[in-house]
This record gives structure tokens, C-alpha cells and sequence, in this order.
């Protein structure tokens, strides 16, 4: 049984976390799957779902992007095609070892080794965030989403890959003792709570199964969206870029 998690305030909730919404136990877990990784991946999460998910940002050739839960490279991959300055993080370095294998520890692409709940960049960084597959894995993904929100320019996109919560109650209790998995209306509340706004999503998947995963991308406020968080994001990014380690 996972730990609970309760936010209270507006964002009242309760649930009950799945054995992997923990960062060592997802550390561990990747140890292992990181050695199959890509043979398994494109089962269900392939080059079509990634192309579609593409299709939804808007990226122009030198944009800033940073892959967030980058693992081995198979969404960088995919931004490459888009603009050059791509910048990939995950917490595993068994994931990373195979994306530098890929992409090389001194090429075009920097890796950082880092936690989506506390990125080690400053405010404004990038034109768009992107993480594909990473969401379920994250204990607290709504201080993730202010994470990405807080690093990306305002009027920025940020995307985020998810699964998509099963239908029938069996799959559903399952998928839920095992990680975060979530549907259109869950997408809205923690994009709202994190502070987005223009949030649309899409379903997608392989033929076996068309509706595997959900796709959100949202804005990030315009400067006229204030900065509600104020001095508490200021001291956070700063010890953030502290403890930063880029992994090259
Ligand atoms: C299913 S893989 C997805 C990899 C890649 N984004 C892709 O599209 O194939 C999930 C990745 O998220 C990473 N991850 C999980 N929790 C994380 C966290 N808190 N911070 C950063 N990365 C995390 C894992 O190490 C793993 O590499």
C-alpha cells in the first residue's frame, strides 16, 4: 500500500499514492527497466503518439525546450526535430547513461541529473517544457507543475504525456496501487491548481489501444498574470540552483 496524500485549502483532497509515486522506488525501478527500456517503450508510447503530441505545441527552430523525466532520450528525440537547444533532466542516472550513449556527454543536447519538484533552473528559462511519461512517477506532481510553470516564460507552453485513467473498476484499482494515473478532469484541477491556464488535452495511444494516454498542454500566464507565489518561488529557485548539478 502506497502513502496518502492530502492538500488541503482549495485544493482539498485525498487519495492514496501507488508503490512507484516515490522517488527512491522509482529510482530502483529504472535501475532495472532502463536495460530494456527501449525495446519495451514503443509499445505503448510510440513515434506517431510522440509525433501527435508534437503537433500540439507550438516550437520554433531556437526555442529553449527542456525535456523534464528525459530517461532515454525518446521524447529529446522528438524535440531535436524541432529546434536545437534542447535540454533534458531526469532522476535516474541509469536513464541517463543510455541517453548520453545516444546523444553523447558533450553534444548538442545537455543532460542534467535533478527532481521535476525542484527543477534547478531559474524562472523564465525556457519557451516550452515537455515531459512524456514522467507525471505518474512524481509524489507531489502539482509542485512539479508549478515547477515547470515557474521555469518557463510567461506565455510558454508546458505538455505533459500521462496515462490515461482506465475505465473498468479492476484495471482502474490496479493502475492506482501502482502510480498516478488520471483523466481530463483530474488534468484540469492540477493545471489549475499549479496556476495554467488555456488548458486543452488529447487522448492518444497505439491501435491496440487508442485512449492509453493523455496529453495536456497548457499556458503559462502572461505578465499580466501576476506573480502570485512572489517571495516564497524567489527563495525555492535560488536554493534550487544551489544544489543544482548538471550532469556533464
Ligand atoms: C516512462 S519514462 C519516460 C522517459 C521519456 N520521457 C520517454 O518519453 O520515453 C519515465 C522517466 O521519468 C523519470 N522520473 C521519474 N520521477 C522523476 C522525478 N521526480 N524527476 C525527474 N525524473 C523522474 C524516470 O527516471 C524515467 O526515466
Amino acid at each position: 500500500m502506497g502513502e496518502s496524500v492530502v492538500l488541503l485549502g482549495e485544493d482539498s483532497y485525498t487519495r492514496v499514492m501507488g508503490v512507484l509515486e516515490n522517488k527512491a522506488r522509482a529510482r530502483l525501478f529504472y535501475k532495472y527497466l532502463s536495460k530494456v527500456y527501449d525495446r519495451i517503450n514503443p509499445f505503448i508510447w510510440n513515434e506517431e503518439m510522440r509525433a501527435e503530441a508534437l503537433e500540439m505545441l507550438d516550437i520554433s527552430e531556437g526555442d529553449r525546450v527542456l525535456d523534464v523525466g528525459c530517461g532515454t532520450g525518446f521524447g529529446t528525440e522528438g524535440l531535436l526535430e524541432h529546434t536545437r537547444d534542447v535540454h533534458g533532466l531526469d532522476q535516474s542516472p541509469h536513464q541517463l547513461e543510455h541517453a548520453w550513449r545516444k546523444f553523447g556527454k558533450h553534444g548538442d543536447v545537455r543532460f542534467y541529473f535533478g527532481d521535476a519538484e525542484c527543477l534547478p533552473f531559474a524562472e523564465n528559462t525556457f519557451d516550452v517544457v515537455w515531459s512524456s511519461g514522467s507525471i505518474e512517477y512524481w509524489p507531489d506532481p502539482i509542485a512539479a507543475l508549478r515547477e515547470c510553470k515557474r521555469i518557463t516564460k510567461p506565455g510558454g507552453e508546458v505538455l505533459i504525456v500521462g496515462p490515461n485513467h482506465p475505465n473498468s473498476t479492476v484495471a482502474g484499482a490496479l493502475a492506482d496501487a501502482m502510480m498516478l494515473f488520471y483523466d481530463e478532469s483530474e488534468a484540469d484541477r492540477m493545471f489549475a491548481a499549479a496556476g495554467f491556464e488555456e488548458v486543452t488535452h488529447r487522448t492518444m495511444g497505439p491501435s491496440y489501444s487508442p485512449e492509453i494516454a493523455i496529453t495536456t498542454v497548457a499556458r503559462v500566464p502572461g505578465d499580466d498574470g501576476g506573480d502570485e507565489d512572489g517571495g516564497e518561488e524567489k527563495g525555492r529557485r535560488e536554493g534550487n540552483e544551489r544544489e543544482a548539478t548538471a550532469a556533464q
